[in-house]
């Protein structure tokens, strides 16, 4: 069924687990995270990024996500990844989007505040719900690269204020993890996700958590995250197969054949995300 991420994110914030939200370009992809979530009996979001949206096209991304929706028992919203302006907030809106990200993160405080008020004015009225990113979160997702010394970790009075005037639905924050594949281990501000838990008691999300130990990512649900971004994983989860398949297979020239490995892959790893942070059974 298709609800909006609030719905979702509300029930992760009240329980104290978390959903994963996971970066969808193509059918096999959706198809594959629908599948975990309904074995799991657990809630998912499915969300598209720039690159996304770029090579599938906002109305392709949301008639799939919407069919699937449809077709589902379990809880699904359709997010936008790292909305950048107002005008793509409002087209993917239009085409049944019912979550979207406004990641005012590159203007100053008053600037990320200004937009994101002004996304949550026309969004709370279609009763869609609302991210926004607080902080700047290191590493490339598609296009948006965030260089290593222009990430800073959120602050968490400023999220505090931010909360307090914009009344968001789910805050991203800034506690050392990064988009893309991790050149060492990552280490996460365990602290300050719990200060700002504190402080905002509203539902806060991780980004780039690819890559991410199992420990880790176990702890920052425990301290109060309740929505996780994963792309890469399912990245390599999907291209390790294809090449598997095709080195074992060099003849095959079906592309049924060569993706459903990938696709399998791609449950299996979902299904492992669902239980690391806590969502099955949550449906
Ligand atoms: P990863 O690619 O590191 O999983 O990050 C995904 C993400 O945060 C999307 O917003």
């Amino acid at each position: 069924m298709l609800v909006t991420g609030r719905e979702i994110l509300q029930d992760a914030h009240k329980n104290n687990y978390a959903v994963g939200a996971f970066n969808v370009n193509n059918m096999e992809i959706v198809q594959a995270i629908i599948e975990a979530a309904e074995e799991t009996n657990s809630p998912v979001i499915l969300q598209a990024s720039q690159g996304g949206l770029k090579y599938a096209g906002v109305e392709y991304v949301a008639e799939l996500g919407k069919l699937a929706a449809k077709n589902a028992k379990v809880p699904v919203a359709i997010h936008l990844d790292h909305g950048t302006d107002f005008e793509q907030v409002m087209l993917c809106i239009r085409h049944g989007f019912t979550s979207v990200m406004i990641d005012g993160s590159r203007f100053d405080l008053e600037g990320n505040i200004q937009i994101t008020k002004k996304v949550i004015e026309v969004a709370r009225a279609v009763g869609v719900s609302v991210e926004a990113e607080l902080g700047k979160i290191g590493g490339t997702e598609d296009h948006i690269t965030v260089d290593e010394k222009n990430a800073t970790f959120t602050d968490p009075k400023e999220a505090k204020r931010f909360a307090d005037e914009t009344n968001v639905d789910s805050l991203a924050i800034a506690v050392g993890t990064a988009h893309g594949l991790y050149k060492g281990e990552p280490k996460l501000d365990f602290d300050r996700i719990k200060i700002i838990k504190e402080m905002t008691n509203m539902p806060l999300v991780l980004h780039g958590s690819s890559g991410v130990p199992a420990d880790s990512i176990k702890k920052a649900v425990s301290l109060g995250i309740n929505k996780i971004n994963i792309d890469t994983d399912l990245r390599i989860a999907f291209s390790n197969a294809v090449k598997e398949f095709i080195k074992e297979n060099p003849d095959s020239i079906d592309p049924r054949k060569i993706l459903s490995p990938a696709k399998l892959a791609m449950k299996e790893a979902v299904i492992e995300k669902m239980h690391l942070f806590g969502s099955v059974g949550r449906a």
